[in-house]
């Protein structure tokens, strides 16, 4: 037993009873403290806090984002800007002035042209015969945040900006949305300082009076200036600084989750999913080369010299691919000297396509006032998809935002993984084929790659590439040992994966 400094004052039985004294003050302590309204009202702010932020959770431009995809992107453009089967949206919020309004338009827009709202009369004379969906099923909070969406690609406040260095971006956002999370568990922590620094002074107090000491409790102030605490919170705020800052450095460039808006709305849904087209036909490098390549604009050409038109789209994304490469789709001809052309030129060339098609499909004679709204919407959203500040001319390779990136000092090889480890794409992609915009899946991060060496079998006695491995087969024959994993054959070594 452990020796008390009051033992050789008291027998047994006595400390046994100021032992239990002892334990009643605290409880009663504990009582009185957990039952003063500092505890509570911490508690209650706490609580408080949370609701409110999870209040604001309900509506954000994140929800709204998905919702838009599910809901309204088959007929409104992503861009908000583009006009397709419905308009752009951006700026509607304003159009509308009353939100009640625009609430019960997005439920039921056909009841409020009947009930004669000026803008949904003048909506349904531009649009007629095409009536918008209902959404009655939509909370207002839904809503809200679909507006929320809207308004901030409108006005360019949402999403990481399109092409550049892949910036950390995406996950300085999704930090943010947890930050309120650590100030309450700050707080938290603070209060429950607090309390023990109470209990402390108290027992300390308690256990001077059995001595017959006098013992006055410090105030919360000499506490915090008391030489431990200073030195603590100095050390603290150390290892947090250089906890941010490594975390930081390690985040930077990698990204579960980015997500960047592309030049053409190309969708790996349709492509890999629906249309069942192999990975690798578009991906040829990853058999044979350390890259998996973006495909070509001539890849593309491949299917689309003859699918002209989009079942979604309709001539506003695919003549984005004639537009870059010089194919002129009335013709079904090269344009020559294309990379020549002026901007004037070429506009009258995919112009004349985008009015021809919309004719067709309408069947009327000329273009009418909507087609050539439609027509100039989407030769700027053209122009737009296939310029940056560096690439000036609409003609060129066009610029697809990259999504995955290792630091240089990373060694990744597709074709080791993909014909040589026999991995499939999915196991570090994801289900890219049910993607309409791609995204990181794995977390590209050095334990990703160590942990999955380590667990992964190499297909050792099906794959002639390891034959040289003369010691594992005997093993294996022998019956030593039962697998060989990436592991076994150096996949931890640091030069292996290490310029
Ligand atoms: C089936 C196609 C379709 C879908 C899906 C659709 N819309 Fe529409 N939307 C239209 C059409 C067409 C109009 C033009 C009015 C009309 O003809 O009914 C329109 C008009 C609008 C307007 C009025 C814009 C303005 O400038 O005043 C808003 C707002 C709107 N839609 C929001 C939405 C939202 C939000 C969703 C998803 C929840 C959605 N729409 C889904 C076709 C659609
Ligand atoms: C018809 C051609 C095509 C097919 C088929 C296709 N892709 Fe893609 N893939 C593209 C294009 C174009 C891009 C660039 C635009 C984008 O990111 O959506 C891309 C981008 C990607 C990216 C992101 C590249 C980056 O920037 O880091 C991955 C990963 C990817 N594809 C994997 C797959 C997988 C896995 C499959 C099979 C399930 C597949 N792709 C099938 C054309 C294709
Ligand atoms: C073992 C994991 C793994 C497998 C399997 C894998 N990839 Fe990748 N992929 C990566 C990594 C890691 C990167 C980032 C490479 C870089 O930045 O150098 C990447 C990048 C890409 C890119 C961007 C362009 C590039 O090469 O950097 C495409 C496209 C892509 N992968 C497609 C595919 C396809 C298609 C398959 C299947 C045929 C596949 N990947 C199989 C891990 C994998
Ligand atoms: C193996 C054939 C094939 C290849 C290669 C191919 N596509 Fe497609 N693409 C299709 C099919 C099929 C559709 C569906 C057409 C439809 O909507 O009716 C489609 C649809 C599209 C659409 C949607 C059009 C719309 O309005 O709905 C876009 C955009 C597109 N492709 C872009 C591309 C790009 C960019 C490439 C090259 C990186 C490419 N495709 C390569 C077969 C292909
Ligand atoms: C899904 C599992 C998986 C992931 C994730 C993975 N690898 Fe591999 N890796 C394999 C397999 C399986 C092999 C065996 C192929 C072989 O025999 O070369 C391999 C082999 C290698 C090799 C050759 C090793 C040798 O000894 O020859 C290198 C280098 C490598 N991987 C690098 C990486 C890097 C870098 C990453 C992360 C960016 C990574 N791998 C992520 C499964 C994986
Ligand atoms: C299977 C592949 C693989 C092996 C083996 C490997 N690394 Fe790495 N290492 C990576 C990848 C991938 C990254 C990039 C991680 C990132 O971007 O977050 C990395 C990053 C690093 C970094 C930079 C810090 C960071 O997290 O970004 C250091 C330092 C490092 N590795 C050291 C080593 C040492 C030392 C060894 C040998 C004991 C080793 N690595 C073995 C794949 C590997």
């Amino acid at each position: 037993m452990a020796k008390f400094y009051f033992c050789g004052k008291y027998n047994q039985d006595q400390i046994h009873n100021r032992f239990n004294q002892l334990i009643i003050r605290i409880e009663e302590e504990m009582k009185i403290i957990s039952g003063q309204s500092i505890l509570k009202s911490f508690l209650a702010a706490a609580l408080l806090v949370m609701s409110m932020n999870l209040s604001f959770a309900q509506v954000s431009a994140d929800a709204g984002k998905t919702l838009f995809t599910n809901y309204c992107a088959s007929c409104h453009a992503k861009n908000m800007k583009t006009a397709l089967t419905g308009p752009a949206l951006g700026g509607a919020q304003e159009r509308w002035g009353n939100d009640a309004d625009l609430y019960s338009w997005i439920r039921n827009s056909q009841a409020m042209i009947q009930k004669g709202h000026p803008r949904a009369l003048e909506l349904w004379n531009q649009y007629k015969p095409t009536v918008m969906s209902n959404f009655d099923q939509l909370t207002d909070d839904e809503i809200g945040s679909l507006l929320a969406y809207i308004n901030g690609v409108y006005d360019g406040s949402y999403g990481a900006p399109k092409g550049g260095p892949v910036a950390a971006q995406g996950v300085v956002a999704e930090k943010k949305s947890n930050n309120w999370l650590y100030w309450v568990l700050a707080a938290f922590l603070a209060g429950l300082s607090y309390l023990l620094f109470r209990i402390i002074g108290n027992l300390k107090q308690l256990s001077a009076a059995k001595q017959g000491m006098s013992y006055e409790k410090p105030t919360l102030w000499q506490t915090l200036r008391a030489k431990g605490v200073v030195g603590f919170l100095l050390f603290a705020l150390v290892i947090l600084g250089g906890y941010t800052t490594v975390n930081r450095a390690i985040n930077l460039g990698r990204q579960q989750g980015y997500e960047p808006d592309q030049p053409i709305a190309f969708s790996h849904v349709t492509h890999a999913g629906e249309n069942k087209i192999d990975c690798q036909y578009c991906h040829d490098g990853a058999r044979r080369s350390k890259h998996s390549v973006i495909p070509a604009t001539n890849t593309c050409m491949n299917c689309h010299r003859a699918i002209k038109v989009g079942s979604k789209y309709g001539t506003a994304e695919i003549t984005k691919i004639y537009a870059s490469i010089g194919y002129d789709p009335l013709t079904n001809t090269y344009l020559e000297n294309y990379d020549q052309l002026s901007e004037d030129t070429l506009k009258a060339i995919y112009t004349a396509w985008m009015a021809d098609s919309y004719i067709t499909e309408k069947g009327v004679t000329a273009l009418d006032a909507e087609g050539e709204r439609l027509v100039a919407s989407q030769w700027k959203n053209l122009v737009k998809a296939l310029t940056n500040d560096e690439k000036k001319k609409i003609q060129g390779p066009i610029e697809w935002a990259r999504i995955h990136g290792l630091p240089d000092h990373v060694y990744f090889n597709h074709a080791q993984h993909v014909s040589i480890g026999k991995v499939a794409c999915q196991t570090c992609h994801g289900a890219v084929e049910k993607m309409e915009v791609v995204k990181q899946y794995s977390p590209l991060s050095m334990g990703w790659c160590v942990n999955c060496h380590r667990e992964t079998e190499v297909k050792f006695t099906e794959n002639p590439y390891y034959d040289s491995y003369e010691r594992f087969h005997k093993e294996l024959q022998e019956g030593k040992r039962s697998k060989v994993t990436v592991n076994d054959i150096g996949g931890l070594e640091c030069q292996k994966c290490h310029y």
